[in-house]
């Protein structure tokens, strides 16, 4: 029987609409050449949304959103909104009802795409960041005191769970074993100072660290995660690190692969439903101009592939991405790859469709 999966679109705003009809183009290509079905659903979240109807995220959408098999997201932020209204109301309470711990972002550099990184290739730049999505400063724990006066009192807590902490540890290490390349962990924290955060970090990852003897494991101080991310980026292969530590390294990370119009994440809950996003913002003021690069969002569907299972469909996706960075657009960033949005998204899905010979893909 032919494998049928739903998936939930959220568009949302800015360019978010322009980038995640390019990865739904590319994601019907891949089911039409691969033999699955996918049935896609879309949910009209986002900052005009909430302007319209003084809705952020219902109860019913959170409900329906966890029946779908996975979420494709474009971008939320939109400048007639207060910040962090959209971004809390609707990207973090997705992450957390949905209870998507881990956040994955790849940093690859594809040949063709240029780094800042001067004598750096695709053979230095090639490892995963797996960023602890549920808990740390994100949850909003703190609060404050005689707000407004010359008294005030402002606290942020970062929380951090034995088992939220376990289960991304351990997350961590399964995934760098399944990945096969450098079998490296590398814990990134801050045990100098933050001592009661990370040393529950760092005691629960050496103890994780005994159920996988054939992987290697290291440490690094968050500020010098971000030196050697910038001198010597191979040394890494997975990194695993806290919430608010993992925010900060992989905007880095998406800038040594080339930038945001190609880094793209996971929220994942692997027992429940994960939902996938290019890491760069809405863009208003490109919107609706077909400029902005849509390779990020589809690098998105290539991820979300990957946790459906379609592990073929996939490869061929990044494949065809990988030919279009090499051979067709001339730069990644928004308005000069000399095609449009929609442009580039043909590009990929043609590539998806009749296969690339020469990688034998
Ligand atoms: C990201 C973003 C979000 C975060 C913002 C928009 C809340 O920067 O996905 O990295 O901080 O996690
Ligand atoms: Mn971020």
């Amino acid at each position: 029987m032919t494998k049928s999966y739903s998936i939930a679109v959220i568009p949302g705003d800015g360019t978010g609409p322009e980038v995640v009809a390019e990865g739904v183009k590319v994601l019907k290509t891949a089911a039409d050449t691969f033999g699955f079905k996918l049935n896609f659903t879309n949910y009209p979240l986002g900052g005009d949304h909430y302007l319209k109807t003084g809705e952020i995220l219902s109860d019913k959408t959170i409900a329906d959103l966890k029946k779908a098999d996975a979420i494709f997201l474009g971008a939320i932020g939109n400048p007639k909104v207060k910040p962090g209204i959209l971004e809390k109301g609707i990207l973090l309470k997705l992450r957390f009802d949905l209870d998507q711990y881990i956040n994955l972002r790849p940093v690859k550099l594809y040949e063709g795409v240029e780094t800042p990184l001067k004598d750096k290739g695709p053979d230095e730049i090639d490892f995963v960041v797996v960023r602890e999505n549920s808990e740390g400063l994100y949850t909003g724990a703190g609060g404050c005191l005689k707000k407004g006066t010359p008294d005030e009192v402002a606290v942020q807590e970062s929380i951090n769970t034995r088992k939220g902490v376990e289960r991304c540890i351990r997350y961590a290490f399964e995934y760098c074993r399944k990945r096969n390349k450098g079998k490296k962990l590398t814990l990134c924290g801050k045990t100098n100072v933050l001592t009661h955060a990370f040393d529950l970090w760092e005691r629960a990852f050496y103890a994780v660290a005994e159920e996988y003897p054939d992987i290697k494991t290291d440490y690094a101080h968050v500020d010098a995660t971000c030196m050697w991310m910038v001198k010597n980026p191979e040394w890494f292969d997975v990194i695993v690190t806290d919430n608010m530590f993992g925010d900060i390294i992989t905007d880095l990370g998406a800038m040594i692969q080339g930038g945001m119009g190609i880094a793209a994440g996971g929220n994942i809950n692997p027992e429940g439903v994960s939902m996938f996003e290019p890491i760069g913002g809405s863009a208003p003021k490109y919107t609706g101009m077909q400029v902005i690069n849509p390779l990020a969002a589809i690098s998105a569907t290539q991820l979300l592939l990957e946790t459906l299972g379609e592990a073929d469909a996939a490869a061929r996706v990044e494949a065809s991405v990988k030919k279009v960075l090499k051979d067709d657009i001339k730069d990644v960033s928004a308005g000069r790859m000399g095609f449009t949005t929609s442009g580039v998204g043909d590009l990929v899905a043609g590539y998806v469709k009749n296969g690339i010979p020469e990688v034998g893909a």
